[in-house]
């Protein structure tokens, strides 16, 4: 969708005269990249930032239009790149009175002004921009983001949502777990994925229909499909090949009996491992169902241990997680801190046409993030 109308914007200090459009070229996509890449490609190279654009492109996620990217050039240059940020396509499932439904949403990634022209309002007029194509032909019920400036999209109209976090503190040594006493669980690899998203996505939309929904609120979650996990998956990979030389093989853990799973984000460079999903038992009573998911944790501890990763990170942990990591810290002395993420990946949601709705967001792990 290329815009050729030039935009100005006027401020004290200059006028711009900028041109809106989607970078679709791979030169066009290159330039953009190499500006985004001085934010947010600090622990790779600039071509191992250009590297693992064009391999996450090649992800069924982004293949396609899944993965789009907006800049703002300057209208006089157009090779000149001022701003710029991407659209991810994302599944959404959503409960309202009247039904529950999949429709299309978009994850916001990698919003960036070039350093020297910042201040001036170009962000604000990219995000604009953005807002009326998500509105418009993107069809999106709503669009979700994670940054570090969540003020900033405040301003532009976004809402904050919940950002809880549970840390566990991996032990220095061994755990002597008394074994008995937890369910049998097997290591997850990438081929159990596909079926097992499946199954997630099952469950998810039945308790949505069984979800007890105050009135004139919306439930509203981003379904962990196949293309979701795996997106994530390979992008942690790419990194861990690019900062140690391997990356791990295992990527979660199953409790069959309990037909509860987890995968995880390890992530070798910052020697930290983030629960990517946690898939709740179903049909247990409180106590096996607590024991199942300290079992799939204690799996995740001892992974990230394997891995020398100081600590096992959970995004806005529900119930049932904390009864399991509070299982963990009184059985095993796991050290588990409860927080709020004040100032990095906080997500914020945007509704269609910016119209203000009283969202639950649940599950808001950590799966959607990009
Ligand atoms: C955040 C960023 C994209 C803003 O770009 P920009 O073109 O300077 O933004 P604009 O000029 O449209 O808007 C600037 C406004 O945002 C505000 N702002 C900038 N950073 C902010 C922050 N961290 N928190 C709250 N507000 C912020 C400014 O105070 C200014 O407010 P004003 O218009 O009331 O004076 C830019 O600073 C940037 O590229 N940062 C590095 C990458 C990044 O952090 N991206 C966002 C996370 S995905």
């Amino acid at each position: 969708m290329a815009e050729t109308q030039p935009i100005t914007i006027e401020n004290a200090r200059s006028t711009l005269k900028v041109i809106f459009s989607e970078a679709t070229t791979p030169e066009e996509r290159v330039r953009s990249a190499k500006l985004a890449s001085t934010a947010f490609g600090k622990s790779l190279t600039p071509e191992g930032y250009l590297g693992r654009d064009e391999y996450l492109a090649s992800q069924p996620l982004a293949r396609g239009t899944g993965w789009r990217w907006w800049c703002l050039t300057l209208a006089d240059n157009p090779e000149q790149v001022l701003a710029m940020c991407k659209t991810m396509h994302r599944d959404l499932l959503i409960r309202d009175s009247s039904a529950t439904r999949q429709e299309q949403g978009y994850c916001i990634c990698s919003v960036v002004t070039d350093s020297t022209y910042r201040g001036r309002g170009l962000a604000s007029v990219l995000l604009k921009k953005v807002a009326e194509w998500l509105d418009g032909p993107g069809n999106a019920t709503a669009s979700i983001l994670y940054s570090d400036v969540g003020d900033f999209y405040v301003s532009k109209g976004w809402d904050i949502l919940d950002s809880f976090e549970s840390i566990l503190t991996v032990p220095p040594s061994v755990l002597h777990k008394g074994q008995a006493q937890f369910p049998e669980t097997r290591p997850l690899t990438t081929d159990d994925i596909p079926r097992l998203c499946e199954r997630d996505v099952e469950c998810l939309k039945d308790d949505f229909q069984k979800y007890d929904l105050p009135k004139d609120s919306v439930l509203v979650t981003i379904l962990p499909t196949t293309n979701m996990i795996t997106w994530l998956q390979a992008r942690i990979a790419y990194m861990n090949n690019q900062s140690n030389g391997k990356t791990p093989e295992v990527k979660g853990s199953i409790c069959e009996s309990a037909d509860s799973w987890i995968y995880w984000y390890s992530d070798l460079l910052h020697r930290k491992m983030t629960i990517q999903r946690v898939k709740l038992p179903r049909d247990q009573d409180q106590a096996t169902s607590t024991r199942a998911i300290a079992r799939l944790l204690l799996d995740a501890i001892e992974e990230a241990a394997k891995w020398e990763l100081l600590e096992v990170d959970l995004w806005n942990p529900s119930p049932e997680l904390h009864n399991a990591t509070k299982l963990l810290n009184s059985e095993l002395g796991i050290k588990v801190t409860n927080q709020k993420r004040e100032s990095e990946h906080i997500p914020c949601l945007r509704w269609r046409g910016g119209e203000k709705r009283s969202i639950i967001f649940s599950p808001n792990e950590f799966y959607p993030w990009s």
